[in-house]
């Protein structure tokens, strides 16, 4: 099965207004045309959705935000609800990040939560897992994500999961300019669909996108996206310059 390629920039917590108008328009000027083959999406501040969603309103660069609270409404200081971020034109939304888990204590029940409350609204889920170092080190990789997994995907139908893309990032690989090689990569990425195909079936599992994260570049993005069970990327710091987001989705481009 040929899956589309998706690339999204995880901005994270960084530009102000102005900056972030100059990036939105840069993106689309460069990227817009390719998203009949890949497709790209950018995730800003939760503040700045709201402009991205009228910079962007041809929606051929998709919108992602970064955290969502799974209620639709109420007293929540703070929180942003899955049908706000559908009214702003948001297309994705990313869940259950390792920086959300590791300092906002995110759990696996509180992901499965916060994926179902964005799929009951349409919002695609885009379902972050990985290890720690020292989980690599103890040979504990595969258990943790596969419990990751298990955890974000519980009481999901195979209908429901097949639209979620889920994002494989090493916590150690994460701003930290150290990326798992392409063959790290694909061993877990071929055992998250070897997962998903026994807790659903196999088309399910040829039909979910999993996307590598984790110091993904212009210079190591190809030999990651040519792996068979690499559908995309979810890139940090790299996303945050037009010319270096542009080069990354070229590679899968080339892959397409
Ligand atoms: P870096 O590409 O900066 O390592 O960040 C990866 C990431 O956390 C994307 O969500």
């Amino acid at each position: 099965m040929t899956r589309k390629p998706i690339i999204v920039g995880n901005w994270k917590m960084n530009n102000d207004l102005h900056e972030t108008r100059a990036l939105l328009s840069d993106i689309h000027d460069r990227l817009a045309s390719k998203s009949a083959q890949v497709d790209v999406g950018v995730a800003p501040p939760a503040t700045f959705l709201a402009v991205a969603g009228e910079i962007l309103a041809d929606d051929l660069i998709l919108l992602a935000a970064q955290n969502v609270h799974y209620a639709d409404s109420g007293a929540f200081t703070g929180e942003v609800s899955p049908r706000m971020l559908k009214s702003l034109g948001v297309d994705l939304v990313i869940v259950g990040h390792s920086e959300r888990r590791h300092y906002f204590a995110e759990t696996d029940e509180l992901v499965n939560r916060k994926v179902k409350a964005a799929l009951s609204v349409g919002l695609v889920a885009i379902v972050c897992v990985g290890e720690t170092l020292e989980e690599r080190e103890a040979g504990q990789t595969l258990e943790k994500v596969s419990t990751q997994v298990r955890g974000a995907f519980d009481g999901l139908s195979a209908q429901q999961a097949s639209t979620i893309v889920l994002a494989y990032e090493p916590v150690w690989a994460i701003g930290t300019g150290r990326t798992a090689t392409p063959e790290q990569a694909q061993e877990v990425h071929r055992a998250l669909r070897d997962l998903l195909t026994e807790l659903y079936d196999a088309p399910t599992a040829d039909a979910i996108r999993i996307q590598y994260g984790g110091s993904v570049k212009p210079h190591n993005a190809e030999s990651l996206l040519s792996q068979p069970d690499i559908d995309g990327a979810l890139v940090g710091g790299a996303s945050l310059k037009g010319d270096a987001f542009e080069a990354i989705v070229n590679a899968a481009l080339s892959n397409a």
